[in-house]
């Protein structure tokens, strides 16, 4: 099993127990930081943190190209029910055992709107998600401002953290995060895809290390195999 990183708060869980493989908020067309030339393998499952469009990206085409099924909240899931994709419904808090490994979905702090055409349809909670594949555990943590909830967070291997402030903690309030759960090792995402996002992700690994915990700064197309974590 691995983990690439395709730039802004796009991720790849791949090769699960050599079979399964999953994607967390695919967005692909016009996210400027998508790794050139990177081309998906068949993804069985497609997890979406919530209805923005820099998450919700191309979960309708991969659906229907890979004859995925989406995990997401219970209305986003609705909608894209109704966009003709496979979905299984939850919401934050909730847990079910998957053939690939165990999901739970995390509060995030957030909003979740559809814009859809000229509405915007309610896209239900924002969520994070705490993956279990393989004995590790991945949190992604959506997009998020710092919450408390996060100190209910154990044992994590791997998380991918959002850093880049203005809709979404900046680098102070997630160092606060990670001294919180202390996870194994901390991926930033969710910055400088756009000015209004930068971020000093250099300080953010230093802060990182000073809490004693390994932090990788992934490029787009970048992997992370995770017997190595
Ligand atoms: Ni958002
Ligand atoms: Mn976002």
């Amino acid at each position: 099993m691995k983990v690439t990183f395709l730039g802004h708060a796009a991720v790849l869980v791949s090769d699960i127990e050599e079979k399964y493989n999953v994607i967390i908020d695919p967005f692909i067309s016009g996210n400027p930081a998508f790794p050139n030339g990177f081309e998906l393998p068949k993804i069985d499952y497609v997890l979406v943190t919530h209805g923005h469009a820099d998450h919700l990206g191309n979960t309708v085409e991969i659906c229907k190209e890979h004859n995925a099924t989406v995990i997401s909240n219970y209305e986003l899931c609705n909608y894209l029910q109704q966009k003709g994709c496979k979905v299984h419904p939850m919401h934050v808090g909730g847990v079910y055992y998957f053939e690939f490994g165990k999901v739970k979905l995390t509060p995030a702090i957030h909003g979740s709107g559809i814009h859809d055409e000229d509405k915007v349809i309610y896209g239900g909670n924002p969520c994070g998600f705490l993956i279990k594949a393989e004995g590790r555990t991945i949190y992604h943590a959506g997009d998020t401002g710092l919450t408390k909830e996060m100190e209910l967070l154990k044992d994590v291997d791997i998380a991918f953290i959002p850093i880049g402030g203005n809709f979404v903690m900046d680098v102070e309030d997630a160092l606060v995060a990670i001294e919180m759960f202390k996870p194994k090792t901390v991926v930033p995402i969710h910055y400088n895809t756009w000015d209004i996002i930068r971020a000093d992700v250099e300080k953010f690994k230093e802060g990182v290390e000073k809490l004693g915990v390994k932090c990788i700064i992934m490029k787009p197309g970048e992997s992370i195999s995770c017997q190595s974590l």
